[in-house]
């Protein structure tokens, strides 16, 4: 079977993650003896595509995507470009104009890499952030220009817009994960307490959901608390769901506990299949290293094997995890996770061990 791929690496180490990526998934189509190809398009957007033309894809760049199977995608942001730009130019403007609301974000822990929270007990870790992805903070409601007040100089308005059919599918699909997990337990955040309208009916909404998943263990919890609980009692989590804004704070947090940014992948999904997904790292750009050949091309690796997963191959996703995992193990790593091995580096001895 033929996949058709839209590879966006976009800009920093974006590009060169994302090229990584494609040697090793394209070396584990090769040795699949045809079971499965990925056909590559590249799309030259980004920051650099800002420069030239002023917009960070064309125009048309959506109805350009909509016929992939799915979207490889790097990361956004360079200094010459405002960030808030960059992000609403390319990566929002695809995660929103194909309604992929269900953002999947796995913490996962490898084998050789140290974590600050892994203790002596050796206690399995692994949990997942599920992240509502079509609105919430990132929803784009408000504006500035309000006009000033006495005193306060210029005004300016960004609002939360939640729905109740947000909330609810973002929830639901939360739970309907939590049931495929070998711990069956979703804990929702909010901050319902200080934001009494949008979070009270996110919480609402939960409720509700819970009631028909009776065999599945809840919490709620907010998200202050939720921060200090990824870092005290990991142990107790398993799918953790939250807004757009929330849960994108999280899981740099879970990432970073599991040893590095540089780590953590994740899905951007349309979960109806009416749009293509995007698959990316959840890291940024990362300027200050872009360039140097060091970037750890794991996260942008494993958001291949999530893409492989989605496409229906979840075979080949388990060789690329288990190849990723050997190798951590066998101490090549990059240097944000105490590692000496360049991108390279690390892409050749993941290639190497896709045989088992
Ligand atoms: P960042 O994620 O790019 O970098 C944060 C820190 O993590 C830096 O010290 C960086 O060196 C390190 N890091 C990130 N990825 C790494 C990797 N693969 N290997 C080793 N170390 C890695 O976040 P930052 O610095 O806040 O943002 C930089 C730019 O990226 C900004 O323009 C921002 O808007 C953009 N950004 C884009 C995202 C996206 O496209 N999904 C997500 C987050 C930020
Ligand atoms: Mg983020």
């Amino acid at each position: 079977v033929r996949h058709r791929i839209a590879a966006v690496p976009a800009d920093g180490v974006g590009t060169e993650v994302v090229a990584a990526g494609r040697r090793v998934l394209d070396a584990l189509a090769e040795r699949s003896g045809g079971a499965f190809a990925l056909d590559w398009t590249e799309l030259d957007w980004g920051s650099d595509h800002y420069a030239r033309t002023g917009l960070m894809m064309p125009e048309d760049g959506l109805e350009t995507l909509r016929g992939f199977d799915a979207i490889y995608f790097g990361a956004v942001g360079w200094p010459t470009v405002p960030d808030h730009v960059s992000l609403w130019g390319l990566r929002l403007k695809v995660c929103q104009g194909f309604d992929q609301w269900a953002n999947v974000r796995p913490v996962t822990f490898y084998p050789g890499v140290t974590s600050p929270l892994r203790k002596a007990d050796d206690t399995e870790l692994d949990w997942v952030v599920v992240r509502e992805n079509s609105e919430g903070e990132y929803a784009g409601f408000g504006g500035q220009n309000f006009g000033a007040r006495e005193g306060t100089g210029q005004v300016a308005v960004q609002s939360a817009v939640f729905t109740e059919t947000g909330c609810e599918r973002i929830i639901r699909f939360a739970f309907d994960l939590a049931r495929t997990r070998s711990r069956a337990k979703v804990s929702s955040v909010t901050k319902s307490n200080a934001q009494q309208y949008g979070m009270v009916l996110w919480d609402q909404v939960f409720a509700a959901v819970a009631a028909d998943y009776p065999d599945v263990e809840t919490e709620s919890v907010l998200v202050d608390a939720m921060s200090a609980k990824f870092v005290l009692r990991p142990e107790d989590l398993s799918v953790v769901v939250a807004s757009n804004l929330q849960a994108d704070i999280l899981s740099d947090l879970g990432s970073a506990l599991a040893g590095s940014l540089g780590l953590a992948s994740s899905a951007n999904l349309n979960p109806e299949g009416r749009f293509p997904s995007m698959f990316e790292p959840v890291h940024g750009s990362a300027p200050d290293i872009a360039g140097q050949g060091v970037a750890n091309p794991v996260g942008a690796i494993e958001s291949g094997a999530l893409m492989l997963e989605h496409l229906g191959l979840p075979e080949a996703a388990r060789t690329l995890h288990a190849a990723v995992e050997r190798t951590l193990a066998d101490g090549v790593m990059t240097r944000d996770v105490g590692g000496t091995a360049s991108t390279d580096e690390v892409v050749e001895a993941i290639v190497a061990r896709l045989g088992g």
